[in-house]
């Protein structure tokens, strides 16, 4: 068997296998107007995050945690109903699709909110393909941090050569030795720092163990960071994972900066994984960003069978690109956002140690942590929030991050994609495409994009707790 028969047919065995499970995963049916339609609901559940034996009361779509994994194919319409059975308000934003506002999930700027009982049904056509995420922008410190949220992937026509794909939606909890979630959302004092950062990461929905793996397979890898506030650096021993997409945007392949791949909350990376481990051996993946508390997540364990190929498949690893409009930096307007507030140093996280040293909260703020521009927006969204900015529609944009804190940052704009064309005013030389930018404390980025999507759109940082604590701002398209 040649290597590319070996890796059509490996293939197609694994659509034929996801296939199924998705019937099985995802209640679904086309409509009389062609229009595929999902239903999910968002309710009380139980989850076994840690070990069979202990249930953790969670909030999940479907009963399940993460909730339903959901494909979306590129450029075909979708409704997607949404019931809300939880005792409180919800709505789903789809974070990194570029839809039309009034399907953006923002309650009170965008819609209103779902209350208990009731139902939205959210209409879009996924423009791009790609690895999006869905979750609530309802008190989203809870909502999120108890369970809601769910993977998206949008599927391109021609599927990029790999043998398997797999999926990890990284989450945090905050557990106690019970393993129920703890109380104390929404401390103000983690607020002003790394907000509420957990004690147990799980790997879609469970305490990661192993990932079973065979030598010389190429994996296509699709990483999310479900996360509250938790930052994570990961590393794979012996391997070299080469990045193809982030946040759902082909980008040049490329391996990550000193082989760490950085994953802010809501961030996303695609990557390619060669197996080229010796068989029968282990391999530790670990998430070193914060040094006193690296750990390992998971583990590659190989298969004893010796590997299929004599070297990796030379299949190129460069994904189709999506249809984003080229922002023209020539003639771009330019803004500065200048995001301020938090504890003076921050060097850690909560519970990390010897954080509060030397710490001060910026003042006058009443009662908001951050500010942005001067500028506190709190919560999770609401009506009248004025936008800080209007921007012309169809007009380049650049917008200039300046991050003046002791904290890091994952800023996120909601309808588009932005690429990243400088940090600290040196050119980024891949200039990829983001949604979400990690802003390093006291260092700035450039982000370029057409404001082609009209509406109100909200800029936060993903920091749930920073968030809600101010770091958040609105712009208008017009
Ligand atoms: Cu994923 Cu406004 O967020
Ligand atoms: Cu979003
Ligand atoms: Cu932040």
């Amino acid at each position: 068997m040649t290597d590319s028969s070996f890796l059509i047919s490996r293939r197609n065995l694994l659509l034929a296998g996801a296939g199924l499970a998705l019937a099985a995963a995802t209640p679904r049916r086309a409509l009389a107007d062609g229009v595929r339609e999902i239903r999910i609901s968002a309710a009380r559940g139980r989850a076994s995050l840690v070990r069979s034996d202990l249930q953790t009361e969670v909030l999940s779509y479907d009963g399940k945690v993460p909730g339903p994994t959901l494909r979306l194919q590129q450029g075909l319409p979708v409704r997607i109903i949404v019931e809300n059975k939880l005792d409180q308000d919800t709505t789903v934003h789809w974070h990194g699709i570029r839809l039309p506002n009034a399907m953006d999930g923002v309650p009170g700027l965008t819609q209103p909110p779902i209350k208990p009982g009731e139902s939205f049904v959210y209409e879009f056509t996924p423009p791009d393909a790609g690895t999006f995420w869905y979750h609530p922008h309802a008190n989203s410190l809870q909502q999120l941090g108890r369970g809601l949220a769910g993977v998206l992937i949008v599927e391109q026509h021609d599927p990029v050569a790999a043998d398997r794909e797999l999926t990890w939606m990284l989450s945090d909890w905050r557990l106690t030795p019970k393993a129920q979630i703890a109380a104390g959302f929404g401390n103000q004092m983690e607020a002003a720092m790394s907000g509420r950062v957990g004690n147990t990461v799980t790997l879609n929905g469970a305490l990661p163990a192993e990932e079973k793996v065979w030598a010389g397979e190429r994996i296509r890898l699709r990483l999310v960071n479900g996360a509250l506030a938790r930052i994570m650096g990961l590393r794979f021993e012996g391997h070299r994972p080469v990045i193809v997409a982030i946040d759902g945007q082909p980008c040049d392949p490329h391996e990550p900066d000193g082989g760490r791949l950085l994953l802010g909350p809501a961030m996303r990376i695609d990557v390619s994984l060669d197996m080229q481990g010796e068989p029968g051996q282990r391999y530790r993946v670990v998430d070193g960003f914060y040094d006193e508390l690296a750990y390992t997540l998971v583990e590659l364990v190989y298969g004893p069978e010796p590997s299929t190929r004599a070297q990796p498949p030379d299949a190129p690893l460069s994904l189709p690109p999506n249809p984003l409009p080229e922002p023209d930096l020539t003639t771009a307007e330019r803004h500065k956002l200048t995001l301020q507030g938090g504890m003076m140093s921050g060097n850690g996280m909560v519970g990390g140690g010897g954080m509060m040293s030397g710490g001060g909260m910026m003042g006058g703020m009443g009662g908001a942590a951050w500010s942005i521009n001067g500028q506190s927006m709190t919560g999770d969204g609401h009506a009248n929030m004025p936008p800080l900015l209007t921007l012309k529609l169809g007009r380049s944009f650049v917008l200039n991050l300046r991050n003046e804190t002791a904290w890091w940052h994952p800023m996120h704009l909601h309808g588009h994609s932005f690429r990243v064309v400088s940090r600290n005013d040196v050119p980024n030389p891949i200039r990829e495409w983001r949604d979400t930018v990690l802003v390093p404390p006291r260092q700035s980025v450039d982000i370029a994009f057409v404001a082609d999507n009209p509406g109100d759109w909200m800029l936060h940082c993903h920091v749930t707790d920073h968030q809600t604590a101010g770091l958040m701002t609105v712009l208008r398209i017009a």
